[in-house]
């Protein structure tokens, strides 16, 4: 069985005073929680997130990561500094990046490259836009999204990813997947990751996101192929946070 994984996605949000509400509550109500449980931070914030975090059973990450490792690269943050504040996970390829930064594919690829090479847990985000599910290319676009991916990896790289399957039209919108629908999507990623390493693809915690709340989560999280969650507004809440975490 793996073990769920339940991720929130901070996005550009927080200040300290906020931020120290929002982890102590998470801390105060997560109990001996069965899954995983992470938050990914804006990066000023690693180093609240590090002392807030010390010795409870919560990691963090960031909301990306450079693909370089060091230099003149002006505004990046590279996976180093994300460890040297105890960072576990970088979230890579977020639908947010791909069109506001233009973020390919491969660069994409390139990204999950660094931070596996570094010690960092990747969390690859693919996802479809609406006119790509509408017009029937689901399959094609997730699946080029993550065969990018497969390329860069070896076949025991890629059981140390985690797998974000985020339609694009369900993010912030309120419209989430129904169960039946991400489940075939994770379903296609699994044989996907399967055709290059069956063992590893079935270790890989595949997370869905996309207006993942209290009252849709307990269905998603039953799929058999649905591993956990990448959760954005409902992440800025700790009951909201905690009631998902209870549902996986
Ligand atoms: P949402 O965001 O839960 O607010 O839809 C999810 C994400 O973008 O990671």
């Amino acid at each position: 069985m793996r073990r769920k994984l339940i991720a929130g996605n901070w996005k550009m949000n927080g200040s300290q005073a906020a931020n120290a509400v929002l982890l102590q509550g998470i801390k105060d109500g997560l109990g001996n929680a069965a899954c995983a449980v992470a938050v990914c931070v804006p990066a000023p914030y690693f180093a609240q997130c590090q002392s807030a975090l010390a010795g409870s059973a919560v990691g963090w990450g960031a909301q990306d990561l450079s693909v370089h490792e060091a230099g003149a690269y002006t505004g990046e943050v590279s996976a180093a500094m994300l460890l040297d504040f105890g960072c576990a996970y970088a979230i890579v390829g977020h639908s947010e990046r791909r069109t506001y930064h233009g973020e390919s594919n491969e660069l994409v690829a390139q990204k999950t490259v660094r931070a596996l090479k570094s010690g960092l847990t990747p969390i690859v985000c693919v996802g479809e836009s609406l006119a790509e599910r509408e017009s029937g290319n689901t399959a094609a676009v997730v699946g080029a999204q993550v065969d990018a991916v497969l390329a860069a990896l070896s076949g025991d790289e890629l059981g140390n990813i985690v797998i974000a399957y985020e339609p694009v039209w369900a993010i912030g919108t309120g419209k989430t997947a129904t169960p039946e629908m991400a489940q075939e999507v994770h379903a296609m990623l699994r044989a996907r990751l399967a055709a290059k390493n069956p063992a590893a693809a079935e270790r890989v915690q595949i997370l869905y996101g996309g207006s993942m709340k209290p009252d849709n989560a307990k269905e998603l999280l039953a799929m058999p192929d649905i591993d956990g969650g990448l959760i954005g507004g409902a992440s800025l809440k700790a009951a909201d946070f905690l009631a998902i975490v209870a549902a996986a």
